[in-house]
């Protein structure tokens, strides 16, 4: 509530802002990003149903981006219609009920408009009722087992890969299959609820019955943060290794949730060079760049790590899909005290933007 009032009185400002002249750019007065990097790679943007409404961000999407990913609405939490996999389990425990609320507006949306969608997320540990773990649906009752597990997983990924793409054919291009499997601190699987009740093989499985599913050409992603840790790169990399060997996987994703120098932009460039030595597809998949405050030399800060990165993934520009930033502006983003995006409150392009900008151009 608070953050939805915090947004309405920027959106105010910003239009008694844009009456005085010189004070509001419109969304033509600075170049476009996926202009700067076509034949490079995809750029990207994560949005929800509540950016649409706002006619301007719109415009922004349209002008800036390739790619948007829905950043919760097709999430199992979003997807998943509970009640209903309920009813349906007292016939077949497998069976598996989905609902597309919220992810149609966003799909709608990029159909209209031309936009490849990159699916976040089939299997995660978290934004999934805990009830989908449970016979019956029922979270009073056991752990449901490994079988009635996988065939929850064949169900769920089936539903959602055939009712996405008869309704929106090709315009979901990726998939993050998995999200989130290792854990920071044993740089191993982490023991959630998928892990518990399938087992180790959770991952593979997933792979294999989105490859079953998916459409030719698709391409399917494990997805993960904190990736430039070696403890954690090292389990990232050992179940990568796993996954090509069944030939499944496509890419990874990066998600880079970053603040300014931490972790360095050596470390980054490590982790970077050592998935992309796995000969996968790559893309950074939730970029963002944290700072304490909006001072001009943290602005530079920030402007200096996002053109990093960028030139980072222009080396890589033959193995890498896209690179998405999480959000928009400032106030939107998860993290929005830590000012990590390239637009300001105001939808304005901040000089992370140009950084960004400037990567593409220098390389050309
Ligand atoms: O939808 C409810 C709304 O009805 C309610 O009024 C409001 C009250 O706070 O909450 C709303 O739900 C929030 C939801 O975002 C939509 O805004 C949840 O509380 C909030 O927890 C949820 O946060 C999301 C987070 O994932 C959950 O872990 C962020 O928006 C989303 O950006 C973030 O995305 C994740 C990626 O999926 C995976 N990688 C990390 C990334 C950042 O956490």
């Amino acid at each position: 509530m608070k953050r939805i009032s915090a947004m309405l009185i920027t959106a105010v400002l910003t239009v008694l802002f844009c009456i005085i002249p010189g004070q509001c750019e419109t969304t033509t007065d600075y170049p476009s990003l996926k202009e700067a990097y076509e034949g490079k790679f995809d750029i990207g943007t994560a949005i929800s149903q509540q950016t649409l409404v706002d006619m301007k961000l719109r415009e922004i999407i349209i002008r800036q981006f390739s790619i948007i990913t829905a950043g919760n609405e097709m999430k199992p939490q979003s997807l998943l219609d509970i009640t209903k996999c309920a009813e349906l389990a007292r016939e077949d425990e497998t069976a598996v009920a989905v609902r597309f609320t919220g992810a149609k507006l966003i799909l709608d949306f990029a159909q209209k408009n031309g936009l490849k969608v990159h699916g976040h997320t089939l299997l995660w540990h978290e934004q999934t009722p805990e009830a989908f773990f449970h016979e019956g649906y029922d979270t009073k009752k056991a752990l449901a087992s490994r079988e009635i597990m996988l065939g929850r997983m064949e169900n769920y990924i089936r539903e959602v890969m055939a009712w996405t793409e008869e309704r929106y054919p090709g315009v979901i291009v990726s998939w993050d299959v998995v999200n989130e499997a290792i854990h920071d601190n044993t740089g191993w699987l982490r023991k959630s609820n998928w892990y518990k009740t399938v087992g180790e093989d959770y991952v593979a499985r997933a792979f294999e019955f989105a490859r079953k599913y998916a459409a030719d050409g698709v391409l399917l992603y494990y997805n993960d943060y904190n990736t430039a840790y070696p403890g954690k790169l090292n389990g990232i990399v050992k179940l990568l290794e796993q996954l090509i060997a069944e030939g499944n996987i496509d890419g990874y994703g990066f998600q880079m949730h970053h603040k300014v120098g931490s972790p360095s932009m050596d470390m980054i460039t490590r982790a970077v060079e050592r998935i992309a030595g796995l000969g996968i597809r790559l893309r950074v998949s939730e970029l963002d760049i944290g700072i304490n405050s909006k001072s001009e030399t943290n602005l530079n800060n920030q402007k200096a790590m996002y053109k990093a990165i960028m030139k980072l993934m222009l080396r890589f520009s033959d193995q890498t899909e896209a690179v998405q930033v999480w959000g928009l502006t400032d106030d939107s983003s998860w993290r929005a005290g830590t000012y990590p995006l390239i637009f300001d409150n105001f939808r304005k392009p901040k000089p992370a933007f140009y950084g960004m900008l400037e990567a593409a151009e220098e390389q050309n």
